[in-house]
């Protein structure tokens, strides 16, 4: 099986301050991160050694270990590009995303309060995220906690946040909503409508549209 690995920034550890400052961000990245890489691998040489018939698993608790890490691999790998420094990132979607955003929540501002808030009200730890369904050819906005549980199947994430306390508390403390509001300066749009524009695609090749 193949494993995993930790991406690199996209930009320097200091390229999206002064909203998220480089010390949060060598942590988050180097280290927490990288922590979900190594749970994600970790939990695939033990399923590889059963099959190998070399140990026996707690197939469940594997299970679960391989779901959580791997997801927050996933869920990281999507966040650090959704970000560009301050002068790139922020404003507001055009294109693809700002018909869609239109189209799903009636106005750009709409979504973000709905964003805004999906974010602020994660309990405990969480991510918000906007994805796309290819079912319905529509973008929806999810709460998610840890980085797995309420994730529904089949959606794509475009645009996530990170709520963990990991992501915001050296520098906010224990004020995520001024993270989350900061946060809008630095998304960055063009990553995002990338995203779109392949999901769109890949979900009408996977439901053989
Ligand atoms: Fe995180």
């Amino acid at each position: 099986m193949k494993r995993y690995e930790l991406p690199p920034l996209p930009y320097s550890y200091n390229a999206l301050e002064p909203y998220i400052i480089e010390e949060i961000m060598r942590l988050h990245h180097d280290k927490h991160h990288q922590t979900y890489v190594n749970g994600a691998n970790a939990a695939l040489e033990k399923i590889e050694k059963h099959l190998k018939g070399e140990a026996q698993i707690d197939v469940r608790a594997v299970m679960r270990d391989f779901s959580f890490n791997y997801a927050g691999h996933i869920m990281h790998t999507i966040f650090w590009p959704n970000m560009a420094p301050p002068g790139k990132g922020g404003g507001t979607p055009g294109g693809v995303v700002a018909d869609k955003i239109n189209q799903a929540f009636g106005s750009f501002d709409k979504f973000k309060q709905l964003f805004t808030s999906v974010s602020a009200t994660v309990e405990g730890v969480g991510w918000g995220v906007l994805a796309y369904d290819p079912l319905t050819d529509e973008l929806r906005v999810l709460q998610v906690e840890k980085h797995n549980v309420l994730m529904t199947a089949g959606l794509i994430p475009i645009l996530v946040l990170d709520v963990w306390e990991h992501a915001y508390y050296l520098q906010y403390k224990n004020n995520r909503a001024s993270y989350i509001e900061n946060w809008w300066n630095v998304v960055n749009w063009d990553d995002v409508e990338k995203r779109l524009n392949s999901a769109i695609n890949h979900g009408k090749a996977s439901l053989n549209l």
